[in-house]
């Protein structure tokens, strides 16, 4: 058979530039692309005036998301002014929501979603004199199982693995359903492969990824299971896992967490808003209450497990009491970090075709605003019950501010500054916190 390898066999390497927007599972897909094309006569560049082809995996979840890469398209038409065989690509989930209309910018050759990676190399091949090469197709099964990432976002300490794709649960106000079409689970030993084979290379922590990754399923393997496969490992080797939603979050598993002491103490469950009549109109499939008792139930097992959220402000039709509601959720729940953002309506979906837009943008703002405010005192107090005990830290590098300085991060996810001579990047070092801010923990090494 001839492969395009083949048909390129005398040509010289192309560099290609990525650059990644939106979620840790486009960092991860990104990974994936760059196998795919060095594995087809592509080398990384990364230098951007150097590529022969810009790739830009983008992210639709809200519209400023997808204005960032508009204004992005701007800059790169200059390049492409300089530069007349230069090949720029739109990959990702714009790629997969705007399609065609994609290359009404004028400066979009290559059009792929994310299930169509595999076909790079030919689609690329395929452009020639002004010629546009395009896939969006959605697909049931592709998982990239057998595509060895390159790791081209990386510390070499901390490194992602995806283990499922898709998702389905159809929240009214998400894209993601209609970008990354249905949810499949990735063969357990593949995943397993994946992670001995990043763990002998010297990598001290993996994130198992997914939209919903505690649906995953695989034959009768379910997600507490593969946590426990992958713990097992290695005790030197971390896991933590994103993002879960509170629905599938069992018991099984937070057993599966607490037993393991490489798996990390953090969670990250979706809130989104504390009022039933929100979670209702968002589809959420769960009530406020539900949502503080898995919290109750995780903080009755493990203690010291840190929760992190996401939340929306300013959904359709909020009052002033949907709102106070979500400010003591997030309360109750003694929530210490939060990703936090104002709704925006997204084309397509349900809460887009049924529901109204109807909170102001500036009463959106100040519920905003009035949430961060909030998350910033619960930060701190997370962060101030700190004081005094002793953390096992996974160093990550040196801090900006001094290379005395190392920087890492707890089981809970948070950030340690520490001054030290005696370590490295990929030690873990005992450290008492002395200080804090509502950020940052600040220690010193115990001896
Ligand atoms: N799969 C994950 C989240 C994926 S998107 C989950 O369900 O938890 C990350 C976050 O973006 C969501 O949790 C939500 O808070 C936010 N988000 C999604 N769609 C949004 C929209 N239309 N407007 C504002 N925020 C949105
Ligand atoms: Fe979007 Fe909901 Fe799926 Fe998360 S679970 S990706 S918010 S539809
Ligand atoms: Fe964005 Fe797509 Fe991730 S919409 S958040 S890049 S799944």
């Amino acid at each position: 058979m001839i492969t395009f390898a083949d048909d390129l066999i005398c040509m010289e390497k192309k560099g290609f530039y990525i650059e990644t927007y939106g979620c840790q599972m486009n960092f991860s897909d990104s990974e994936i692309i760059a196998s795919v094309l060095k594995n087809n006569f592509f080398e990384f560049e990364p230098d951007i005036n150097k590529a022969d082809l810009i790739l830009l995996n983008t992210c639709s979840i809200r519209d400023n998301a997808e204005q960032k890469v508009f204004n992005r398209l701007k800059h790169l038409k200059f390049l492409k002014k300089k530069n007349n065989g230069l090949i720029i690509g739109l990959l990702g989930c714009m790629a997969e929501r705007l399609k065609e209309e994609l290359f009404a910018e004028g400066v979009v050759d290559l059009v792929a979603g994310p299930d169509s990676y595999r076909e790079l190399p030919q689609l690329i091949a395929s452009i020639q004199g002004g010629n546009k090469a395009f896939n969006v197709m959605l697909s049931a099964e592709e998982t990239y199982a057998d595509i060895n990432p390159v790791r081209i976002n990386t510390n070499g300490i901390s490194a992602f693995i995806s283990i499922m794709r898709g998702c389905q649960n159809f929240c009214s106000y998400c894209v993601v359903p209609f970008t990354r079409g249905k949810e499949r689970s990735r063969e357990p030993e593949t995943i397993m492969a994946e992670a001995k084979k990043l763990f002998s290379e010297g990598f001290k922590e993996i994130t198992l990824l997914g939209q919903n990754v505690n649906s995953y399923t695989y034959n009768n393997i379910g997600f507490p299971k593969l946590m426990a496969m992958v713990a097992e490992i290695n005790p030197a080797l971390r896991i933590r896992f994103a993002t879960s939603h509170p629905k599938d979050l069992s018991d099984d598993l937070i057993a599966v967490i607490a037993a393991y002491p490489n798996i990390c103490k953090a969670i990250h469950l979706p809130l989104q808003s504390g009022s039933d009549t929100m979670l209702k109109l968002m589809n959420r499939k769960y009530t406020r209450d539900y949502y503080l008792s898995r919290v109750e139930a995780i903080y009755k097992a493990i203690p010291d497990c840190a929760i992190s959220t996401d939340i929306i402000a300013g959904f359709c039709s909020e009052t002033e009491q949907d709102h106070q509601d979500t400010l003591s959720a997030m309360r109750e729940a003694k929530i210490d970090y939060a990703f936090m953002f104002k709704y925006s309506q997204r084309e397509g979906t349900k809460a887009a075709e049924t529901l109204t837009d109807d909170v102001p943008d500036d009463v959106k703002t100040q519920r905003l605003n009035e949430i961060i405010a909030l998350q910033q005192e619960l930060s701190l107090a997370s962060n101030k019950k700190d004081l005094g005990k002793v953390f096992e830290v996974l160093v990550e590098g040196t801090s900006k501010r001094s290379s005395r300085q190392l920087t890492g991060r707890t089981s809970q996810n948070k950030v340690v500054v520490f001054t030290d001579s005696e370590h490295t990047t990929g030690d873990y070092v005992q450290v008492r916190i002395t200080d804090c801010t509502s950020g940052t923990l600040k220690g010193e090494v115990v001896v």
